[in-house]
């Protein structure tokens, strides 16, 4: 029989491709969001690619009532608990929201997870945890440590799950710390759709090469890397996606707790990235280096080996494949993914 999976925050951005590669694979998907950063069209996107159209709930993982009815009225093998706030900048500005529902709703999930004996949990951690590491490449036995709210909401979910699963041996949660998600289902369908002016790299530039914005501030191109500006690990969400499933299979093999790193092992300046992602479509990016953006370090990219060894998982597509796909969904919808 096939197993059933509540994928909170799943009309996201890796929500919604995760929901694709799980019902390519078989499993029942049920998911639940608020729409607070995504809309219900998303549904109908992944009924197109998929041939079905996955159970949904609008409900917030706030509300206590609207998860416990979620368990009641399905049978769930395990949770993807992808469901968050997720802009740096903001969590800075407004600490006690993103606390509020990073960990407040986080908390309600895990309760009612554990109150209806329902065990395996992947969690959304990010690479942000490990603050301004020493050296790169990363690994997961690195220190901890963040530098803004958004970041502290990761590292306390990883705390509070740590201690849930030494307090019940019946726990098996996998925490995946991603490095920077960028890139686009192939169909064209699904994608990232950044709220107002994008914070991150990638949707800044394909709303250059679209011509709504101007040109790409480059912050900072005096670090100590290749050509000064900042190296991070761009990842194909595609790829990301495929982890979280061989991370449910991790966790039916053992119990208790493991931090995983999701990323490719490259690191790719900013100018690189501009630059390919140029070549994918046939635009050019205007740019100018700007100062230096707060809080960001000048190199960022994972060791990936334990994720080969205990996942069995690695990433396969290129920065090339990434920017073309990160195209194709801009050009496909200009104005984001409506009905
Ligand atoms: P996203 O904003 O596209 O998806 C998150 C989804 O959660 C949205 O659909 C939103 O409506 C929903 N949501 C937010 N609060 C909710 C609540 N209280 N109740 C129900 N639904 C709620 O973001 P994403 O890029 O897909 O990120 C998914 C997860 O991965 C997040 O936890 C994020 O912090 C983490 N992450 C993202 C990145 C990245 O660069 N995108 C990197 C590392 C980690
Ligand atoms: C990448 C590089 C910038 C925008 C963030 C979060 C992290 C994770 C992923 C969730 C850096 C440079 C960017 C621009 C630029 N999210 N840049 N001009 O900062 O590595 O990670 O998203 O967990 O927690 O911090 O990603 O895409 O913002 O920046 O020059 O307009 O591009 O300085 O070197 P970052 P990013």
């Amino acid at each position: 029989m096939s197993k059933t999976i509540l994928v909170t925050g799943g009309t996201g951005y890796i929500g919604s491709h995760t929901c694709v590669e799980l019902i390519q694979a078989g499993y029942e998907v049920v998911i639940v969001d608020n729409l607070y950063n995504s809309s219900k069209a998303v549904l109908k996107r992944i009924e197109t690619i998929t041939g079905v159209l996955p159970k949904f709930y609008q409900v917030d993982i706030l509300d206590r009532e609207g998860l416990e009815k979620v368990f009641e009225e399905n049978h769930l093998d395990a949770v993807i608990h992808f469901a968050g706030y997720k802009a740096v900048g903001e969590s800075v500005k407004i600490p006690l929201t993103y606390y509020q529902n990073n960990i407040a709703g986080s908390l309600n999930l895990y309760e009612t997870m554990k109150k209806h004996h329902v065990y395996h949990l992947v969690f959304s951690s990010s690479a942000t945890v490990y603050g301004d590491p020493a050296s790169v490449p990363i690994r997961e036995n690195f220190p901890l440590s963040t530098t803004n709210p958004y970041g502290t909401t990761k590292l306390y979910n990883e705390q509070i799950l740590k201690d849930l699963a030494h307090s019940d041996e019946n726990f098996s949660i996998v925490l995946l710390r991603y490095f920077n998600p960028i890139g686009a289902h192939k169909s064209g369908l699904i994608g990232e759709v950044p709220n107002g002016i994008p914070n991150n790299l990638l949707p800044y530039i394909a709303q250059v090469a679209i011509g709504k914005r101007e040109y790409l501030s480059v912050f900072g191109n005096d670090y100590d890397t290749v050509d000064g500006t900042g190296v991070r690990d761009y990842i194909h969400v595609v790829d990301l996606a495929k982890g979280h499933l061989k991370a449910l299979e991790y966790a039916d093999k053992r119990k208790g707790i493991d931090a995983v790193n999701l990323g490719t092992g490259h690191g790719y300046s900013v100018l690189q990235v501009k630059d390919a992602f140029a070549k994918a479509s046939g635009k050019e990016i205007a740019y100018k280096i700007v100062e230096r953006r707060p809080g960001d370090i000048a190199e960022c990219y994972a060791d990936t080996s334990k994720a080969k060894e205990v996942l069995g998982w690695q990433a396969e597509y290129d920065i090339e494949t990434m920017c073309q796909d990160s195209w194709r969904f801009q050009s496909q919808n200009p104005d984001g993914i409506n009905d």
